[in-house]
């Protein structure tokens, strides 16, 4: 099997965020994987441009890093029921890239469901960037119960739960991603 690269995109800058622990755990758990190659691309750590959208508009390195990516993980926040906008912005900032290309989901919220809307409200998005989306997320739910905030990391039991659920998750995604790679580099487009 060729190396994949499948970076994890922290999708909120808000202070005190507690999808930075999620996402830090999903990075460790994807570093761990043989064969991927990952990265935390945290879009607080971006300069995204506020005069401008859409392709036009390009962070020359990112852009490069999601056009290496063969398949990415977005680690999503439920504000408000839905995505955070700078989410869509930093997005917003490629298309092409994206083309054929597979996504996991792990959404988080404070609430029961899990952010379960913030990631369906994502969807249409990823349809317009050509990205396939698997079935199974990572549901995050109740994360304040999730989270040692004291160590800024997810409590053992919460890391024993969602290490069996991410299992499947990246099960899945392997396969999307390998088959999608396939597809990219022995067919030609629309054949
Ligand atoms: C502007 C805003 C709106 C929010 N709306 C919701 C919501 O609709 N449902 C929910 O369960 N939690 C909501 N939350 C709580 C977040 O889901 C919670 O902060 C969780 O920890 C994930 O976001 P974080 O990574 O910013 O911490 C909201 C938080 C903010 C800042």
């Amino acid at each position: 099997m060729d190396t994949l690269f499948i970076p994890v995109i922290l999708g909120t800058v808000r202070q005190g965020r507690l999808s930075e622990p999620v996402a830090n755990f999903i990075l460790e758990q994807v570093q761990q994987q043989a064969d991927v190659e990952t990265e935390l691309i945290d879009i607080r750590a971006l300069s995204l441009p506020m005069d401008d959208a859409g392709p036009q508009a390009k962070i020359p390195a990112l852009s490069e890093t999601m056009l290496r990516a063969d398949g990415y993980i977005i680690v999503v926040p439920e504000y408000n029921h839905t995505y955070p906008g700078l989410l869509k912005h930093m997005l917003d900032l490629n298309r092409d890239e994206y083309l054929h290309k597979s996504v996991g989901l792990c959404t988080v919220s404070a609430g029961p469901f899990g952010g379960i809307r913030a990631g369906e409200a994502l969807l249409p998005t990823l349809k317009a960037f050509g990205l396939g989306t698997i079935v199974p997320d990572l549901n995050f739910g109740n994360v304040k119960t999730l989270v040692d905030e004291a160590f800024g990391k997810l409590t053992e039991d919460a890391q024993t739960a969602y290490k069996r659920r991410f299992g499947r998750f990246m099960a899945e995604l392997l396969w999307l991603t390998q088959t999608l790679k396939y597809g990219r580099e022995n067919f030609a487009q629309g054949s």
